[in-house]
């Protein structure tokens, strides 16, 4: 398949040097045995864009982008597969000798097939505006709120019915059949493939058409209301959003989007200044379509579905695809039957925005749902209830969500919330296997609340300040679970020494499940570093409190056990008052000035 042969393909792949090719691109600096950089995948003002040193991959803690040297120039310079191994190989002064194409079958090129595309967009668009038969067209667009302004900026054009005009539109500026025929816009025998129908052209990242999708203008007339580009070289339905094209830069910058179920939805609504909107793409909305925005750093989702009971499944099935990923979902609530293209034409943009504004967070809307066919006012509905929505809500996958996910079930169904953690949830923490796979975690708040120490610690581990106040302030004691005051011991061991310690380093030493399920918990949580002293100074407030409510709830027992003496009891109170007037405070020191 490929076009350059195995072995010169593996001396390049020898010879790429990472933090080089990166070097060219963003600002990489070195961190101890690792470079780190702004993530250009995502908007952040933390660098989490990471490459160990000898690794020929680079992974982002924030927005999981990961790949090696090709995929980089790929995915930053949006460029082909084998334009960036040329240009590597032309940086790095490998020859790359060509595979013998002598019973290769080589199709056309993509941007030959895009040309065609292209054309064939104009083409429609010009016979929209300016045929007779285009300007029936124009009046259903009109009478369904789509103006001029719509149709230029979109480029929405028109299918003749009769004559095949298209085809032989092509045929006169003599344009390759076979290629025509390769991107779907011709039948076999010449006959064109799309007619009597408005046509959208799907675009990509770079504005290319790749693909049309196109309505018919009369309900009455046979075929499907919608009619697709096949599945072409150039066009894989499970990698296209409809309308990202327009939206992708707002989304990757304010790392939300919406999504709704119809093309004019998406339209409509990018038009109205919510250029942040994409649909699905003729087939159903599948992960493969949430891992596209998941992979541009969304963390928010509106999903704006019809006000249908299909919109309604397709909410909590397309919801449950981002929520998994530790996407926060919105759903919004339409009246019955009711759709955002109808919403704006009816109330307007701003009547949307409130719609926005009321959207039900995903577990509200979910519990909603359920409860209009199981009774949560019996006890066994409520049983019931609990048990479809905390394995739901299990099969996620990261542990803080779903921590905090079932604490919130609790809450919405007015359940205790220790009934649901134990719910359908066999002893997690002797199952951890292993290698490879790592099970979930069970939710600990010991573990979270000293995790959220460690976090501080290991993310920041070139802020000395930072160190030091931990360094200062908490003893291995203070930990009570293994995993952590292991870690914490780790650190103060390096700490001591004078070497940094930072979460690379840590996670090459980590070989068990079980810390790299730490390690990743770690890592899946956001920190605000701006705020790092604040945040650490505030979790480490509140480890020494839980330790010394717990030692004041220890001594309470030993006096009211029974089996002290007299004398021992009066020691033990003693003790209890002095620890009682003296509750733990962190004093943080403002920064000495010397006077120099
Ligand atoms: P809808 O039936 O909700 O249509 O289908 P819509 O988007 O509101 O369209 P209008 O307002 O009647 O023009 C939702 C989406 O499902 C796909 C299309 O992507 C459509 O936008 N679909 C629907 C098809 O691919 N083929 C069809 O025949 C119908
Ligand atoms: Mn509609």
């Amino acid at each position: 398949m490929g076009i350059y042969t195995q072995e010169s393909l593996e001396t390049l792949r020898s010879r790429i040097d990472l933090p080089e090719v990166l070097n060219m691109h963003i600002d990489l600096k070195r961190f101890g045995s690792a470079f780190k950089a702004l993530c250009p995948f995502h908007d952040e003002k933390t660098p989490s864009f990471v490459v160990q040193r000898g690794d020929s991959h680079y992974h982002c803690f924030g927005c999981g982008a990961h790949g090696d040297a090709i995929a980089f120039l790929m995915s930053h310079l949006k460029i082909s597969f084998v334009d960036a191994v040329e240009m590597l190989a032309e940086k790095f002064g490998v020859r790359l000798d060509k595979v013998d194409q002598k019973d290769e079958v080589k199709g056309p090129s993509k941007s030959k097939l895009k040309e065609a595309l292209n054309q064939a967009k104009r083409f429609y668009h010009f016979y929209l505006l300016y045929t007779d038969e285009g300007h029936n067209a124009l009046s259903y667009l009109y009478k369904r709120g789509l103006d001029l302004d719509f149709i230029y900026r979109f480029e929405i054009g028109f299918a003749p019915k009769r004559g095949n005009l298209f085809a032989k539109f092509m045929k006169h500026l003599k344009y390759d059949e076979y290629i025509q025929q390769q991107v779907g816009l011709i039948q076999n025998s010449k006959r064109d493939f799309f007619y009597d129908r408005v046509m959208f052209p799907i675009k990509d990242a770079m504005g290319s058409t790749i693909g049309f999708s196109a309505r018919k203008i009369n309900e009455e007339s046979l075929g499907p209301k919608y009619k697709n580009t096949p599945e072409t070289p150039v066009f894989k339905k499970s990698q296209v959003l409809f309308g990202l094209s327009e939206s992708r830069k707002r989304i990757a910058k304010e790392r939300k989007a919406i999504l709704v179920e119809g093309q004019i939805d998406a339209l409509k609504l990018v038009q109205a200044g919510f250029d942040l909107t994409v649909a699905g793409q003729g087939t159903a909305f599948t992960q493969d379509h949430a891992d596209i925005l998941i992979k541009l750093g969304v963390n928010t989702i509106f999903i704006a579905f019809d006000g249908d009971e299909a919109g309604r499944q397709a909410s909590i099935k397309v919801g449950d695809f981002f929520q998994k990923e530790g996407v926060e979902v919105f759903v919004l609530e339409f009246d019955s039957g009711q759709d955002p293209d109808e919403i704006l034409n009816e109330k307007g943009p701003k009547a949307f925005s409130e719609y926005m504004q009321k959207a039900k967070d995903y577990l509200t809307f979910t519990v909603g749902e359920y409860s209009k066919t199981i009774s949560i006012d019996s006890p066994s509905g409520k049983h019931q209830l609990v048990q479809i929505l905390s394995k739901r809500i299990r099969t996620w996958n990261h542990p803080l969500v779903i921590h905090e996910s079932l604490r919130k079930l609790a809450k919405l169904l007015e359940v205790p919330e220790n009934l649901i953690e134990k719910e359908n949830n066999p002893v997690k923490e002797t199952r951890i296997r292993k290698q490879g796979t790592i099970t979930k975690e069970v939710i600990d708040p010991n573990r979270i609340l000293e995790t959220d120490l460690l976090r501080w610690v290991f993310l920041f581990s070139s802020n000395k300040a930072l160190q030091d106040l931990v360094a200062k302030h908490m003893v291995e004691e203070d930990f009570t679970v293994a995993i952590c005051r292991q870690l914490f011991s780790l650190f103060i061991k390096n700490y001591k020494e004078e070497k940094p310690l930072d979460l690379l380093s840590l996670g090459m030493q980590m070989e068990d499940a079980e810390s790299q399920l730490f390690l990743s918990e770690v890592l899946q949580k956001r920190v605000n570093s701006e705020k790092a002293e604040q945040g650490l100074v505030e979790v480490m407030q509140r480890i020494k409190e839980r330790n010394w409510l717990s030692r004041r709830e220890l001594i309470k027992m030993k006096i009211h056990s029974g089996r002290c003496s007299e004398e021992e009891v009066l020691e033990l109170a003693k003790e209890f008052d002095v620890l009682k007037k003296s509750p733990p405070k962190i004093q943080v020191e403002e920064p000495a000035h010397d006077g120099t």
